[in-house]
């Protein structure tokens, strides 16, 4: 019996490993085994690939002058930016602002900090999921230290103003921090032109394996680290390099750059043709089109449960998501659509479609198909 077809439309919770990432990871752990820190000539050896994929992360982001601090994915690389930056700057003030759509990894830091005596602005988004820079200008004191807004929503897929924003952070002294874990490598992020202080980006988001990541630190900023040891990173964030990991962010960034401007145009294809199909039966989108990456489509199904829409588009081969992936097996109304000031009734019907290089433009009608049934025999 022929097994049915499954369709996988979680990319923004994480994605497939390309097979030429695995082949580098492979060509690395079989050749490059050495510790990077050895003075050996096996360890220079794997020190010269590890460098040089700090190299190559530093081009991808624009940040030729920038830290690149290898860590082990989005979670750590934020917990990093904000406690670090926040500890190590203590001393100019002790207020941080941030929205109110924030990774867990960014908005957890902060209330962490909040027993530690900081104080922190949690200012919200709009009906379109979007911080107004104004907002940010205005809440600014003497005592701000740090902002951090992220650059693309993981639940939304909101395009932030961190340009803007950044600019305010800029022209106030005051070090600005961005979550770019579901932006790199699908919006430009150039972190010269920005002025960014720290940028999180993360491996398993771009088709590189799961557990490594970066954050980009602006040279000569301080930052206290948060693990103890060794040497390396620049003391930022010691412990043996996962060097097999970090080859592979590499090479899946390189192959993402690659690919940008096709891969972006193919998606905005599907999006379109995916949202005008179930808005026949009334599914409405949970923010503009124009205000989202195409890649990430929440979709509100009035009257209908997400819970329930879930099990059955996965029963029917649809594998989609509802809240954040890291809270999934307790779906309750999403915090982030709340924040967008939708009725809990109308919030709990929201489930993400996240489309990536495994979805098939020629399979995008009988997706739209199965949740159009799915969503109606409900
Ligand atoms: C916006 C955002 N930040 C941070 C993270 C955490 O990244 P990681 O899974 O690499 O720890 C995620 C992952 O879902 C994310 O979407």
């Amino acid at each position: 019996m022929k097994s049915k077809q499954r369709f996988y439309c979680d990319h923004a919770a994480t994605t497939p490993i390309d097979e030429i990432v695995l082949s580098e990871i492979a060509r690395i752990s079989r050749g490059r085994f050495a510790n990077p820190s050895s003075t050996h000539q096996s360890g220079q050896a794997a020190k010269s690939e590890l460098e040089k994929s700090r190299r190559k992360m530093a081009k991808f982001c624009n940040a030729p002058n920038a830290n690149v601090i290898f860590t082990s994915g989005g979670t750590e690389s934020d917990n990093l930016a904000i406690l670090g930056l926040a500890r190590g700057n203590r001393e100019n003030g002790n207020h941080i602002i941030i929205s109110n759509i924030e990774h867990p990894a960014v908005a957890e830091s902060c209330k962490y900090l909040e027993n530690d005596g900081f104080e922190i602005s949690v200012l919200p988004v709009d009906k379109n999921g979007i911080l107004p820079p104004e907002s940010v200008k205005n809440a600014i004191r003497k005592n701000t230290i740090l902002i951090s807004v992220m650059a693309v929503n993981n639940e939304l897929g909101t395009i932030q103003p961190i340009e803007e924003i950044a600019k305010i952070a800029n022209g106030n002294g005051i070090l600005f921090h961005t979550d770019a874990v579901q932006a790199f490598g699908k919006i430009p992020i150039d972190f010269e032109k920005i002025g960014f202080d720290a940028l999180s980006i993360s491996s398993h988001k771009i088709y590189g394996p799961k557990g490594v990541g970066a954050l980009v630190l602006k040279k000569n900023v301080k930052i206290q680290p948060l693990v103890f040891g060794g040497k390396q990173e620049n003391l930022i964030r010691t412990g043996t390099e996962n060097l097999p990991g970090i080859v592979g962010f590499a090479k899946a960034a390189e192959l993402m750059f690659a690919h940008f401007e096709f891969e972006n145009a193919r998606l905005k294809k599907i999006e379109n043709k995916f949202v005008a199909k179930l808005s026949e039966i009334g599914a409405q989108r949970t923010v503009p089109t124009e205000c989202a990456y195409p890649g990430i489509i929440n979709l509100l199904f009035p009257g209908i449960s997400a819970e329930i829409l879930l099990q059955k588009l996965d029963l029917a081969g649809v594998e989609a998501s509802g809240g954040s992936a890291c809270s999934s097996g307790a779906i309750k109304v999403s915090p982030v659509v709340q924040a967008l000031g939708i009725p809990d009734e109308i919030a709990q019907s929201a489930v993400r479609f996240s489309f990536g290089r495994a979805t098939k433009s020629e399979d995008i009608s009988e997706i739209a198909e199965i949740v159009t049934e799915q969503a109606i025999i409900l």
